[in-house]
C-alpha cells in the first residue's frame, strides 16, 4: 500500500468548544487510508512582522517549527469559522507566516481544500471565499467542488463533541474522497 498523504489541518478558531475543531476531529476519523490528517496549531504564532525574517537569529522558534511542519505536508485542509464576514485573524496570520521569507512560501503548489462552519445559515461563505482569495495569490490549487459551507454547526455534534448528524457525516466522507483524488491529481 502507498504511504498516506500527510495533510496538515489548520483550524481558524482557538476556542475550546469550537465547532470547526470538532469537525476537524471528525474528519480525521472519517478519512480514508489514502489521507492522514493532523491538526497543526496556529494560536502561538506571533503576529507576522517582516523584521523577524530579516535575520535568521530573530526568527521566532514558533515560525520555524510551523514552516518546517508545513513544508513536509502533501496538502492542506482548512476549517474556518467566519468572523465579521471574513476569516479570523489567527488564520490569516498563519497564512502570512507560511508565505515568507519571500520566495520560500511553504504553500506554493500544494493542494488544499476549505470547509467553513458557522452557527448561522450562510455557513461561513464570506470567510471561505476570503481564504480562497489569499490561496489564489499563493498559487495553492484549492478544490472548487464540492463546496463546503456548513451552517447550523452547533446542531451537528453531541455533548462529547462527536459528529452525530448523519447527513453531514455522509457529506464530509464524500468531500474527503474528492479531496483524496484532488491531492493525487496535484501531487508534487
Ligand atoms: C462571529 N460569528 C459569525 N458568524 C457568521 O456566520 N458570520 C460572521 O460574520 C460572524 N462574525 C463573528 C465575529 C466574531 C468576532 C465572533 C467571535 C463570532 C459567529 C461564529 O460563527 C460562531 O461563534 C462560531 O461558533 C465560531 O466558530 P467556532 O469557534 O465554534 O469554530
Amino acid at each position: 500500500m502507498t504511504k498516506p498523504k500527510d495533510i496538515a489541518v489548520l483550524v481558524g478558531s482557538l476556542r475550546r468548544d469550537s465547532i470547526n475543531r470538532k469537525a476537524a476531529r471528525a474528519l480525521a476519523e472519517l478519512a480514508s487510508p489514502e489521507l492522514s490528517l493532523e491538526t497543526v496549531e496556529i494560536g502561538e504564532l506571533a503576529h507576522y512582522n517582516e523584521d523577524f525574517d530579516r535575520d535568521p537569529t530573530s526568527t521566532p522558534a514558533s515560525y520555524t517549527a510551523f514552516r518546517s511542519r508545513l513544508a513536509r505536508a502533501n496538502g492542506f485542509l482548512f476549517l474556518t469559522p467566519e468572523y465579521n464576514r471574513s476569516m479570523p485573524g489567527v488564520l490569516k496570520n498563519a497564512i502570512d507566516v507560511g508565505s515568507r521569507p519571500y520566495g520560500q512560501s511553504i504553500w506554493q503548489g500544494k493542494p488544499a481544500a476549505i470547509i467553513s462552519l458557522s452557527l448561522g445559515a450562510l455557513g461561513g461563505f464570506g470567510a471561505n471565499h476570503h481564504l480562497r482569495q489569499a490561496l489564489v495569490g499563493l498559487d495553492v490549487p484549492t478544490m472548487q467542488q464540492p463546496e463546503a459551507y456548513i451552517g447550523g454547526g452547533d446542531k451537528l455534534f453531541d455533548a462529547e463533541g462527536r459528529l452525530v448528524a448523519a447527513s453531514t457525516r455522509q457529506f464530509l466522507q464524500q468531500y474527503l474522497e474528492r479531496f483524496a483524488a484532488w491531492t493525487e491529481r496535484h501531487a508534487a
